[in-house]
C-alpha cells in the first residue's frame, strides 16, 4: 500500500509516522509513506498557502492553487483509490473504515488548517472527507496520523501476530477481554483462574463472555449496530 499524505506542516507527521509498528511497517514494504510540504507547490518569494477568507471572517483559509498542484503532480505518478480530507465535519472514522482502506492500494491525504481549505478543493479534487470525532483540532495532521496509524497496522506483516488484530476492540463491534501478563498474583490482585489453566475453549468461551460483558456495560450502542 501507498500513503501519500498532504499538508503544510509536514514537521507534525515526522514524530508519529517513524516509530514502532509504523516505522516497522514502512521498513518491511508493507506500507510507503510519502509526506508533501504544499509550500513546495507555491510560486511566491513567502511559499504562501493561506490567505483571508472572501467574504470576512476570523482564521486563514488554504489557497486552492498549491493543493491542486500537489495533486495533479502525485496523479501524473499513479491512480489513487481514494483523496480523503480530513475535517470534522467529515465522516466519522471507524474500524471497519480503516479495514476497508487498509485493502486500497494507493490513497492520498489532505491536512487542512487554520480554517479550512477552499471548497473548490473539496468539489474538485475530495473523494471522500473524514473525521476523526466531535472536536476541532488546529489541523488534519493528527487526524491523518490517527488515521494512517489504525490503517497501517492493519497490513499483513505490520503485526507480530496477525490474529491480534482479529481480537481487537470493535472486531464484531465487540470490545476486547480484559488482558494480564505476569505475575499471577500481585498486591493482592489475582490474575482469573481460567486464564491459568491452559485450556484454550475455556479461555475462548471466558473472553466472549468478557466482551459482551464489557460491551453491555460501556457500550449499549455498539450491540445492536450491524456490522458495516
Ligand atoms: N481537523 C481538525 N479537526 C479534525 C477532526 N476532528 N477530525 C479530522 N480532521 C480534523
Amino acid at each position: 500500500m501507498r500513503i501519500d499524505i498532504v499538508t503544510g506542516l509536514p514537521e507534525i507527521l515526522n514524530g508519529p509516522l517513524s516509530e514502532s509498528i509504523i516505522k516497522r511497517a514502512q521498513e518491511n514494504n508493507s506500507v510507503t509513506i510519502a509526506i508533501h510540504n504544499l509550500r513546495d507547490y507555491t510560486h511566491d518569494r513567502h511559499k504562501t498557502i493561506d490567505d483571508t477568507p472572501y467574504g470576512g471572517g476570523a482564521g486563514m483559509v488554504l489557497k486552492p492553487e498549491p493543493i491542486f498542484e500537489c495533486i495533479e503532480a502525485l496523479h501524473k505518478e499513479r491512480r489513487y483509490d481514494e483523496i480523503i480530507y480530513m475535517t470534522p465535519d467529515g465522516n466519522r472514522f471507524t474500524q471497519s473504515i480503516a479495514a476497508g482502506l487498509s485493502l486500497k492500494e494507493n490513497i492520498v491525504i489532505l491536512c487542512g488548517h487554520y480554517k479550512g481549505i477552499d471548497e473548490r478543493v473539496r468539489e474538485a479534487l475530495v473523494t471522500s472527507e473524514l473525521s476523526i470525532g466531535d472536536y476541532v483540532l488546529t489541523g488534519g495532521e493528527l487526524a491523518a496520523a490517527v488515521v494512517v496509524d489504525a490503517v497501517v497496522r492493519l497490513l499483513p506483516g505490520s503485526l507480530h501476530d496477525s490474529t491480534s488484530a482479529m481480537t481487537d476492540t470493535f472486531q464484531d463491534n465487540l470490545l476486547g477481554a480484559p488482558v494480564y501478563t505476569r505475575p499471577p498474583e500481585y498486591r493482592g490482585m489475582k490474575v482469573p483462574d481460567v486464564l491459568l489453566t491452559g485450556n484454550h475453549s475455556a479461555i475462548e468461551e471466558w473472553r466472549q463472555e468478557q466482551r459482551i460483558k464489557r460491551t453491555t456495560e460501556r457500550r449499549p450502542d455498539l450491540l445492536n449496530k450491524k456490522s458495516e
